[in-house]
């Protein structure tokens, strides 16, 4: 898969999400719109039937009246609806009357919701009841602006009572103080629902991509890893051909100095390859899942007189040098002899390999906490603090700039921290860029075999 491949996929994905999460929203509000136009009118409906019957028991008041000559009757009632709004509401008996009305309409809304009214006159110009008590309060007086009674006064829901009559009329205020959270109440579980979902289809993608972009590294590693590898054995190969084609030469077959040259070729060539497939046989090593050491003891300090016995080689090629300082008093330990080997030589070659003139190199050991410590330290290159973080990673190479001859295959060092590990020891890094690296191997004495 390209880089443009995943950048398209992350981008249609993000719209894409981006999209449902915007609809989400836009139907979650539509719904709360309706279900918000639905309560009022609900609310409303009730508030009608309450004024319904707060008439007609008016109404019933004023039936003897209608018995009356025409004339007086209706000088009477003019009286009557002159009266002020106690007065028609036929004093508290009246109000309790409204508020059991009231509590009955409000109580079909739902779950007996908190409510609070008023009941305010034209002609006081202010609220005369408040939830069952008298009072006198201007509904512009800054006093009638808090508290429940600010609610009263903001609230959606006012009904006109006794309205033939502008004089003795008044409106009847009901205010809901829950009012979102009883229309809310209906909404949580979709909203909640689509939050989750939401948050659980972001946390997969997130990690999809995560996924995508390590697979793909890991692959490029991979890719590079086999280039590497067919270069490396292409070279070996085509110089073992050539010499073979030489010996062949019958000038040369007669010659036993040149047969002898070319066959020394052959074999070094041949060692090459066989590290390079001791190099394929540790990825393997690498990939396996349990790893069975087959133990024994281990003299360290042998072990490096005779690997550094090798690399010495290649460091007196370069005009460089190598010295140990074996100061461990036990220099035996228990551990499995192969990887044990590998484990040294690839951080001396390593320490050789990144010191492009003159290595110096220092070797030194000691015993510390039942076990061995070993510091393979060089005046080499050196190991940025951000790459230090990464050089035990299977396939990593820092990318050298101007170094591109220095060869690897970026696999010693995992399988190091590897073979480290199932050793029960541990690996530490030390490095400056341009100054040189340390690494300090540490192996305990006894392998414990209960982990
Ligand atoms: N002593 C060192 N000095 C400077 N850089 C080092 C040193 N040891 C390792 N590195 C850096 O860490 C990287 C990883 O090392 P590692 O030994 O895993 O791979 P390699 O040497 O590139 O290849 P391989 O060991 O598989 O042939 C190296 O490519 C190099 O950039
Ligand atoms: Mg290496």
């Amino acid at each position: 898969m390209t880089k443009r491949t995943i950048w398209l996929i992350i981008i249609s994905m993000g719209l894409a999400l981006l999209g449902s999460i915007l609809l989400q929203m836009y139907w979650i509000r539509l719904t709360l719109r309706e279900q918000e136009n639905q309560f009022d009118r609900e609310v409303n409906q009730a508030l009608v039937g309450v004024i319904d019957e707060v008439e007609r028991r008016d109404n019933r008041n004023l039936e003897p009246l209608a018995d009356l000559p025409p004339a007086e009757s209706q000088k009477l009632i003019t009286e009557y609806m002159n009266k002020g709004i106690i007065e028609r509401l036929d004093g508290r008996a009246g109000f309790l009357f409204i508020d059991s009305l009231l509590k009955r309409a409000v109580h079909k809304l739902g779950n007996r919701p908190e409510y609070h009214y008023g009941i305010y006159s034209n002609r006081d110009s202010g609220f005369v009841v408040v939830d069952n008590f008298f009072t006198v309060t201007s509904l512009k007086s800054s006093l009638s602006r808090t508290g429940i009674k600010s609610g009263l006064y903001y609230t959606p829901y006012k009904i006109n009572i006794f309205d033939r009559s502008s004089q003795g009329s008044g409106r009847l205020f009901l205010y809901l103080p829950h009012r979102n959270q009883i229309i809310w109440k209906n909404l949580i579980p979709a909203a909640v629902g689509s939050l989750l979902f939401t948050s659980l289809i972001l946390v997969c993608f997130a990690y999809t991509i995560y996924i995508i972009q390590r697979q793909k590294k890991i692959s490029d590693m991979k890719n590079d890893f086999i280039n590497n590898m067919t270069h490396e054995f292409k070279t070996p190969i085509a110089t073992i051909s050539l010499a073979t084609d030489s010996i062949n030469n019958p000038s040369i077959i007669s010659n036993q100095d040149k047969v002898q040259r070319f066959t020394r070729i052959i074999k070094q060539e041949n060692a090459r390859m066989l590290g390079q497939v001791e190099k394929v046989l540790q990825l393997a090593q690498l990939e396996k899942r349990d790893l069975q050491l087959k133990l024994s003891e281990i003299n360290i300090h042998e072990l490096l007189q005779a690997i550094s016995e090798n690399v010495n080689l290649q460091i007196k090629g370069k005009k460089g040098d190598l010295k140990m300082n074996l100061e461990a008093k036990d220099p035996v330990i228990e551990g499995d002899l192969t990887h044990i080997s590998n484990i040294l030589y690839n951080l001396l070659d390593n320490a050789n390999k990144y010191s492009p003139d003159s290595p110096d190199i220092r070797v030194a050991t000691r015993n510390i906490h039942h076990g061995i410590e070993i510091s393979i330290e060089d005046k080499g290159i050196g190991i940025s603090r951000e790459n230090q973080k990464y050089i035990f990673e299977k396939f990593y190479r820092v990318s050298t700039g101007n170094l591109h001859d220095v060869k690897g295959f970026g696999l010693g060092l995992s399988y190091v921290k590897v073979m480290v590990d199932a050793h029960q020891g541990h690996i530490q890094v030390k490095s400056a860029l341009g100054k040189g690296s340390n690494f300090i191997l540490y192996f305990p004495k006894h392998q414990n075999k209960n982990l």
